[in-house]
């Protein structure tokens, strides 16, 4: 008997598709994307998605509020974070090619209901994320604008600036990006890359030219001791770990740096996107593992050596909180760079709006294929061949939200998602090496199931270094989840429906 055929009980909360039927799946002509990309193509669009407002936005307030010059080590300990998740990410793209990432992972490997779990989870990541980018693009156009006398009505400019209600620059960014992914991926990847050319060229102009202005006492001291946070730290904006055991609340020090790790990794998050087009990929065992892990090297390697050109530029007390890079160089006397540095920001920012949103539109589309959200959404356009429905519909949110919404608390609600994320993939790979030990992999984690185990390790304590009051949002978002899930995807799986069917 083949492993494929071996009875298994498919009609509870924890059946499994198998990993042949959800390839079969993407075979259906009607349900098909296009592959058409390249290892290439997948390094492109990580770089593309990864790079984006945790560099140029976040790390000056990291700096100047949680780590100093070690924000340097904090992109490290994330880096690390991201590379043990990554191993894991690329076994499972590799294994399962299917549109959806961690949530088609999981569906092959724990069950339905911990698929529906993480693809919710995911909805959120990548909605949010989308929606974080978009205002932080928002703020370098203005700033530009600003710079050739040109200004927005106060009420235009976003809940973030004094007197701002609506931002309609990033509303109107995701509208865009909405009707670009409409049209194509094709048209979207050669889009992005020339903006990612831009973006690397920019991010490298930063560390170069930086280099000339480094002070060398702005490292003094590289950790900062520990201070107690303004107003004495209590309460639920304080890590859920200070929380827990009862630490006295500080900023800086040893702590401040996993404090500000679980803020930078923002600036990681896309790498797990590259999964998500997995079907679209033309050698997927082999092109898969080589986008990801690619993509994650060069971004931790740009990212550590920003950290310490722009904390070696200026003080970290001194840092801007809005747009840290380009305001280094013009505290140190040339703004010349700081227009060259805020125009590659703004057009990089735009590549990682456009890839959060695809990989959003991605995921829904394969709840939708598999019964869990309404099928109506997973028929791809007769002409395109891209999933319109889902996108079109998103996109009209994810544009509201964008414009409505402040984007610091949006950005940890984000991070907790995609580290729950990546402690379900860690806890897929384990499972599926035990339950279906006989599938091609053409990339394998190593030391499963040390790795796969350090990876839960790391991820959680990141979680555990986020704000208390995002635990409780994330909780609500998730609990709406199981709502849902019990109303509708529990009756209307294609799995569960199947399974049914076979039994009687
Ligand atoms: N990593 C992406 C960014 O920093 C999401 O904007």
């Amino acid at each position: 008997m083949s492993t494929d055929q071996r009875p298994r009980a498919n009609t509870g909360l924890f059946r499994t598709k198998s990993v042949e039927q959800s390839i079969r799946d993407t075979e259906e002509p009607e349900h098909a994307l296009r592959k058409s990309l390249s290892a290439w193509d997948l390094t492109v669009f990580g770089v593309g998605v990864i790079i984006g407002t945790g560099i140029f936005v976040l790390t000056g307030k990291v700096a100047k509020e949680n780590a100093g010059p070690a924000t340097a080590l904090a992109f490290v300990a994330a880096g690390i974070v991201c590379a043990l998740a990554a191993l894991c990410y690329a076994e499972f793209a590799s294994t399962v090619p299917v549109a959806g990432s961690a949530y088609t992972f999981a569906y092959a490997s724990i069950g339905e209901l911990p698929a529906w779990i993480i693809g919710w989870d995911l909805v959120l990541e990548f909605a949010l994320g989308t929606a974080v980018v978009a205002v932080g693009w928002s703020g370098y156009v203005r700033s530009l604008m600003d710079n050739v006398g040109w200004h927005l009505p106060a009420s235009l400019e976003g809940p973030d600036v004094a007197g701002g209600t609506f931002d309609i620059l990033a509303f109107l960014l995701v509208l865009v990006l909405t009707v670009v992914l409409v049209l194509g991926m094709k048209l979207s990847a050669r889009i992005t890359a020339v903006v990612v050319a831009i973006k690397v060229t920019v991010v490298m102009i930063v560390i170069v030219a930086g280099l000339f202005f480094i002070v060398g006492d702005n490292y003094k001291p590289f950790i900062p001791p520990a201070v107690t946070p303004p107003g004495g730290g209590s309460g639920w904006s304080e890590p859920l770990v200070q929380l827990i055991f009862g630490y006295a609340p500080t900023n800086f020090g040893v702590m401040g740096i996993f404090t500000a790790a679980s803020v930078v990794f923002f600036a990681f998050i896309g790498f797990d996107v590259v999964a998500t087009a997995a079907e679209e990929t033309k050698l997927p065992q082999r092109d898969m593992p080589r986008g990801i892990l690619g993509s994650l090297l060069i971004c931790t390697v740009l990212y550590v050596a920003v950290a310490l050109v722009v904390t070696g530029m200026e003080k970290y007390t001194d840092l801007s909180t809005s747009a840290p890079l380009a305001d280094a160089f013009k505290a140190a006397g040339h703004p010349w760079y700081a227009g060259v540095i805020s125009f590659g920001a703004a057009v990089g920012l735009t590549t990682v709006c456009l890839i959060l949103l695809l990989g959003q539109t991605r995921v829904f589309f394969a709840m939708s294929r598999d019964g869990l959200l309404p099928r109506f959404f997973s028929v791809t356009h007769p002409r395109f061949r891209t999933p319109y429905r889902p996108t079109i519909l998103l996109g009209v949110i994810i544009a509201v939200v964008a414009g409505f919404t402040s984007i610091n608390e949006l950005a940890t609600l984000v991070n907790i998602g995609t580290l729950f994320a990546f402690v379900v993939v860690a806890v897929g790979v384990m499972v599926l090496r035990r339950t279906r030990p006989d599938l091609p992999r053409a990339f394998r984690t190593p030391w499963v199931p040390v790795l796969p185990i350090l990876s839960i390790a790391a991820s959680v304590w990141l979680m555990l270094n986020l704000p208390g009051e995002t635990w409780f949002r994330f909780a609500v978002w998730m609990v709406i989840g199981f709502v849902v899930y019990a109303l509708y995807g529990r009756g209307h799986s294609r799995l569960g429906r199947e399974g049914r069917g076979a039994e009687h």
